[in-house]
């Protein structure tokens, strides 16, 4: 992996990861003082707008490593930071195809079924993707 691959990794787990815990929050756990509010923050929607814009800059930078980093250690059996490695290797399909079902899907029961696997996969993409570039001692 060049420097400039992993660069654009980290700026883009940075730009989606940050925009998607952020609004998280604000829709979770934040309330609002006015209580006929429809968004618990006023910067609800707006970090929910960014986080769907800079979504495809993650599907991208994962696809540029996919075929010489990815791919290629997975096939040779590589043995160094295998379990972070799988374990992003695995979270990748569920979390990018739930952000876009969760959006798409009219019934609430769909709805809330997407939005449980999209919060789960990208929660366990975060620790991974934190774990991951660490060197393993000797
Ligand atoms: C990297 C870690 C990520 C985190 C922490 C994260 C977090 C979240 C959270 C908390 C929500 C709100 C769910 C709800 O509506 O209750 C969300 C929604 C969404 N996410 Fe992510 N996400 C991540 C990655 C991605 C990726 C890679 C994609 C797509 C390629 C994506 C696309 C979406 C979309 C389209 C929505 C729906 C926004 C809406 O209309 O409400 N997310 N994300
Ligand atoms: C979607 C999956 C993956 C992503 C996003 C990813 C991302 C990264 C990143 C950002 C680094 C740090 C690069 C640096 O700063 O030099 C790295 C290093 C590394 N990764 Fe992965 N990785 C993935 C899958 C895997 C798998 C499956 C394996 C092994 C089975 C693996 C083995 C390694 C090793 C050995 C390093 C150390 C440096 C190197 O060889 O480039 N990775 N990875």
């Amino acid at each position: 992996m060049t420097r400039a691959e992993a660069w654009c990794l980290h700026a883009s787990n940075v730009l989606v990861g940050g925009t998607g815990l952020v609004y998280g929050w604000m829709r979770y756990f934040a309330q609002s003082e006015d209580e006929f509010a429809i968004v618990n923050h006023p910067w609800q929607p707006t970090f929910q707008h960014a986080h769907v814009v800079v979504a495809p800059l993650l599907v991208f930078a994962v696809a540029m490593v996919w075929r010489l980093h990815v791919w290629k250690r997975i096939r040779s059996g590589f043995r160094s930071r295998r379990n972070s490695g799988w374990a992003l290797f695995l979270m990748v399909w569920p979390m990018i195809l739930s952000g876009y079902l969760l959006q798409v899907s009219a019934e609430e029961f769909w709805r809330q079924a997407w939005v449980a696997v999209h919060v789960a996969t990208s929660a366990l993409w975060c620790m991974a993707y934190l774990v991951h570039p660490v060197r393993p001692k000797a």
